[in-house]
């Protein structure tokens, strides 16, 4: 059974996470670790045993010869970054978003099609332990035939939390859906609908957005619709955060503390609270060893889920189940949410007009792009607050 090479790009927080999983998972090794600041590849690379450090990513790709490159880079750098390890032939996998509109995820795509290899992006939320252990309960019917399904970001400002949350939880809701086929939006700023001018840089080069609220009807196949809400709150809160599958003849839930089962279709306190079965989170096989050889190793299983599946598809000559072709598929939702809030009008997917559409909306008014903000999310929402009075 062949090992696969991988090689990092990026070894600050999650570079530093994807590389320890890569390099406890029996059938994958890191084999290059690059950063533009040598002292990050150098103190992973001591901490992995890993002699390849570079500072020049085309340089670590030509010596170290991997089948996959992580990037685990700023928003902003997804896609130039991925073209660029793209030129050398190799899979990648890209952190998420896949880009920061549907010019570049296209341009990756074409890309990787043109060389033969694969995009994956690190949607790992949609392969966790309570997320496996959803998918054996749908699969078996446990839920009958599924009619909606509701999902909510942590309180991030909306559009911010769409492209950071939002990217999670679309791909895991087209996972049960299937490819969204239109897509009806709102967002307001301060309570009123968003003009072109609360148009503006998200915090953490997280491209351009609008609204504190956003609030998303999604239109499925087979009748299937959804409900996206990003919600600006005033702490985050991870309990706000979940995703929830409604079938003809029961329920599932998960978000950060565990996934449930109910089955009954419909809520009832009274007659239902007892009834929500809790259900048992599911591993890969090698992750018990695995996991002793990581640092916090129990809450790495989403990501190590992310790695046994790298594995499984290229063993069998299959896509990622988190595949570009799936990432762009989010970003089209993401870019038709948008479009919907700004022009007030349902939007088809996939849409032709592959421009942001908020920049579109700018341009239109006479407005160019918007002026630059902080990157860091205190000092970003300080500024947002002036800007809205
Ligand atoms: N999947 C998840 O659950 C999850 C969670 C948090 C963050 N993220 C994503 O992770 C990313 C941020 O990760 P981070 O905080 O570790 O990023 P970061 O920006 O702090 O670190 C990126 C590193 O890459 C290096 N780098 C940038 N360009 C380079 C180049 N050309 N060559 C070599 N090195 C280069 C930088 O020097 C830096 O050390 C974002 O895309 C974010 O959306 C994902």
């Amino acid at each position: 059974m062949k090992t696969y090479r991988v090689a990092i790009l990026g070894c600050r927080s999650r570079g530093t996470s994807a590389a320890r999983v890569y390099q406890a998972h029996p059938r994958t090794n890191v084999v290059g670790l690059c950063d533009l600041l040598e002292d990050r590849s150098k103190s992973l690379g001591d901490e992995l045993g890993v002699a390849g450090r570079f500072t020049d990513l085309d340089e670590m790709i030509r010596q170290t010869q991997p089948d996959i490159v992580a990037i685990p880079t700023a928003p902003y750098l997804h896609a130039p970054l991925a073209l660029r390890v793209l030129e050398h032939g190799v899979h990648i996998e890209v952190e998420k978003p896949m880009g920061m509109d549907l010019l570049e995820t296209d341009s990756v795509m074409e890309k990787a099609e043109e060389k033969g290899v694969q995009v994956a992006v690190h949607h790992q939320w949609r392969l966790h332990a309570w997320a496996q252990a959803i998918s054996k309960y749908y699969e078996s019917g446990k839920i009958g035939e599924l009619r909606y399904i509701y999902a909510s970001g942590k309180g991030y400002y909306g559009g911010f939390g769409l492209m950071e949350i939002g990217t999670h939880l679309l791909n895991s809701m087209i996972k049960f859906g299937g490819h969204c086929q239109s897509v009806t939006a709102h967002a307001t700023r301060r309570g009123r609908p968003i003009t072109p001018k609360d148009v503006l840089p998200a915090p953490r080069g997280n491209g351009t957005i609008a609204g504190d609220n956003v609030t998303a009807s999604l239109q499925f196949p087979n009748g299937v619709t959804g409900t996206l809400l990003q919600h600006h709150l005033e702490s985050n809160d991870v309990n706000a955060h979940v995703i929830e599958l409604y079938g003809t003849e029961g329920r599932l839930l998960w978000h950060t503390q565990g996934a449930w089962h109910l089955p009954n279709p419909h809520m009832v306190p009274e007659n239902n609270l007892d009834r929500w079965e809790k259900l048992t989170p599911l591993y890969p096989e090698s992750f018990e060893e695995a996991a002793k050889k990581i640092p916090d190793g129990s809450t790495t299983e989403g990501d190590y889920w992310f790695v046994e599946e790298y594995v499984r598809a290229l063993d069998e000559r299959r896509p990622h189940e988190c595949s570009g072709h799936e990432g762009r598929h989010v970003v089209e939702i993401i870019m038709g949410i948008f479009e919907s809030a700004a022009y007030g009008t349902r939007v088809d997917l996939p849409q032709s007009d592959r421009e942001h559409p908020l920049l579109r909306w700018r341009k239109e008014t006479g407005l160019g792009p918007p002026d630059p903000m902080p990157m860091i999310d205190k000092e970003w929402l300080e500024e947002e607050n002036r800007g809205a009075g």
